[in-house]
């Protein structure tokens, strides 16, 4: 039985694109296709370089406003590595409705907050500014609408009194190293069942 191809998107340093990379070995049914980046200075791109995995860039900058066009030059590796799954892994740019049509279904992203709770950006200082007493990061099949897809999986942590957006935003990102992998494999195999963790 062939492999299923997944795609991964990223911006940054791609820890979370690692994650995955590194999860796809052996019997899981998947492997990596193509790691995409919106920025040439990704420093998610060596580390895929580095893991034998095809890389592309499709710089945003020059599309200034024009997100279609962005998208329609972002469309072109991506579908020329033929994935069945795209993961968005700390990917900084917000898709249009009809990109995402493209791959609804099978396309899923992380985002670091218990969803619903804080869309957007910034989530580790609005939690510690709500005064929660809980955070953590979600996994969730990408739709239209921002951060917003059903829940695949989330993970839990506490906010300590002395925890500040940095400190509470690594140990969220332990827990996307563990919950992002864990979902992928569930969704290829084709459990839709919602991951809770620890
Ligand atoms: C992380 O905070 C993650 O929650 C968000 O993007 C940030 C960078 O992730 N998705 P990565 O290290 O580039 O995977």
């Amino acid at each position: 039985m062939s492999h299923r191809r997944v795609a991964i998107l990223i911006s940054g340093g791609g820890s979370n694109m690692v994650s995955l990379v590194d999860s796809m070995t052996r019997d899981h049914p998947a492997r990596p296709c193509l790691v995409l980046s919106n920025d040439a200075q990704a420093g998610g791109l060596a580390k895929a370089r580095d893991r034998g995995i095809e890389t592309a860039v499709v710089d945003h900058r020059p599309f200034k406003g024009d997100r279609a066009a962005f998208e329609a030059e972002l469309l072109k590796p991506l579908e020329a590595a033929q994935p069945d799954i795209v993961c968005l892994a700390g990917f900084m740019r917000v898709l249009t409705g009809d990109f995402v049509s493209r791959f609804q279904g099978r396309m899923l992203n992380i985002h670091p907050s218990l969803l619903p709770k804080y869309k957007g950006l910034h989530t580790h200082a609005r939690a510690i500014e709500a005064g929660d007493a809980e955070h953590g990061c979600t996994v969730h099949e990408v739709t239209a609408a921002l951060d917003d897809g059903p829940i695949l999986g989330q993970a839990r942590v506490t906010i300590a009194p002395e925890d500040t957006p940095d400190s509470l935003a690594a140990k969220v990102l332990l827990y996307e190293h563990q919950l992002y992998p864990s979902v992928l494999r569930r969704y290829v195999e084709g459990n839709r069942s919602v991951l809770m963790l620890p």
